[in-house]
């Protein structure tokens, strides 16, 4: 049976090559001041720092700017944001960037007028958004996360060794999001495949819970093979116009929502990870696909029908007179030969974490229990011992 949903999502999605353009038209509509939020240096290299700038002079804003926001943005770093957005009454904060660089947008939005500690409040303690919120907006050039249409927003603090997830409502959502595919073109092959393993770890997230026969299911399966065959027209070329714009696209609706609507969900992949990001600083993408094949190999015999399920419709494995287990393990074989024909790094080691830190991992992470079988810290310390 599928479970009542109410759905709805603000995010005004500007799509194509063109679809810069749209800014002059939305920028009248938010005030005068502009918080530009942007990463190291790629946007300066691919030339969009100086059209977003022009755009904004045009449109008469007054512009400050926070820059140099890191892969795993950390809490000093949205403070630094949370000073500038109070000091200068910004009215948009505009991000340009990954999901890095949109969620710390997203964090300094619902920060600048909270009272007392956000970090604490919105991310650890889990409060409901109160205070007034400044609007967000954002310029994807890295595909993944889906934070360009959604209220996630993901922050280190480097003292706790803790990296959070929040996911606020409607009000911090990006009001409007330009996608260019031909933004990502830059993106080295390195975060490209960490990106393509985060859509689809979303997109897993999802599908490995409950067992209804339920049409968001049947979306996933959709999406997760649309990612699987761009991403290896995308390593070929990667300015195949085509498969970049597929790669975006599947990466937004696989977390805008829509794909975990009416059913249960699991991520537990993604909190072993945040916990492995925030004492190796990895790459996400990364992190998550060390841990998902330990993970999902330990979980198989507790959800068997659903793994059955995802080996023969996203991999084409054959069923005909072999057991479910075996059906199953072909899918989970499948899923590790793609992550080595990508490159995708799933050693722990190489992804920068020690033996030592596997411990303090594993007890730092949240267990969530919505998943085929709720892990203990001691469980989780076994997948992390597995990835090494
Ligand atoms: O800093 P710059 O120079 O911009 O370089 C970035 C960065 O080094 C580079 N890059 C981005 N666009 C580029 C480019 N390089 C060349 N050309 C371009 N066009 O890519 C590197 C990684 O960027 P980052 O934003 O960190 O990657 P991603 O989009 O994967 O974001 C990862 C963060 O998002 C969080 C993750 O935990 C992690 O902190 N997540 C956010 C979610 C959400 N909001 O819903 C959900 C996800 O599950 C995830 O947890
Ligand atoms: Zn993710």
């Amino acid at each position: 049976m599928l479970l009542d949903f109410t759905y709805y999502n603000p995010t005004r999605i500007y799509f194509g090559k063109d679809s810069l353009t749209s800014l002059k038209d939305e920028l009248p509509g938010y005030g005068d001041t502009v918080l530009l939020v942007c990463g190291r240096n790629s946007i300066k290299t691919i030339g969009l720092y100086d059209k977003v700038i022009s755009a904004l002079n045009n449109a008469g804003k007054k512009v400050v700017e926070l820059s140099g926001v890191m892969p795993n943005p950390t809490y000093d770093k949205m403070m630094e944001g949370v000073k500038l957005v109070r000091e200068n009454d910004v009215s948009l904060i505009l991000a340009v960037g990954g999901g890095s660089v949109i969620d710390c947008a997203k964090g300094i939005s619902v920060s600048a007028y909270c009272e007392g500690d956000p970090f604490q409040k919105y991310w650890v303690e889990f409060k409901p958004l109160e205070n007034k919120v400044v609007p967000v907006a954002s310029i994807l050039t890295m595909v993944g996360t889906g934070s360009e249409m959604n209220g996630g927003s993901v922050i280190t603090h480097e003292e706790m060794k803790y990296k959070a997830g929040r996911v606020f409502p409607s009000e911090a959502y990006p009001r409007f999001s330009i996608l260019n595919p031909e933004y990502t073109y830059s993106v080295p092959e390195y975060q490209m495949v960490s990106g393509i393993f985060d859509t689809m770890s979303h997109l897993m997230e999802q599908y490995f819970s409950g067992d209804d026969n339920n049409t968001t299911d049947y979306l996933i399966e959709s999406l997760l093979k649309a990612s699987i065959d761009n991403a290896r027209a995308s390593l070929k070329n990667p300015k195949d116009y085509e498969a970049r714009s597929n790669l975006m696209w599947s990466a937004t609706l696989a977390l805008n929502t829509v794909t975990g609507l009416s059913k249960t969900q699991d991520w537990q992949v993604h909190m072993i990870e945040h916990q492995l990001g925030a004492y190796t600083d990895c790459a996400h993408g990364m992190g998550l696909a060390a841990v998902s094949l330990p993970y999902y190999r330990y979980i198989c015999p507790y959800g068997i029908d659903k793994f059955v399920r995802f080996a023969t419709e996203v991999w084409g494995v054959s069923n005909g007179g072999k057991t479910k287990e075996a059906i199953a393990k072909e899918g989970l074989d499948a899923l590790e030969a793609f992550t080595k024909e990508c490159g995708i790094v799933t050693s722990l080691e190489e992804l920068g974490a020690t033996r030592e830190m596997l411990p303090k991992i594993a007890e730092s992470t949240i267990i969530i229990g919505s998943g085929y079988k709720k892990l203990t810290a001691e469980e989780i310390l076994n997948i992390l011992e597995a990835c090494f």
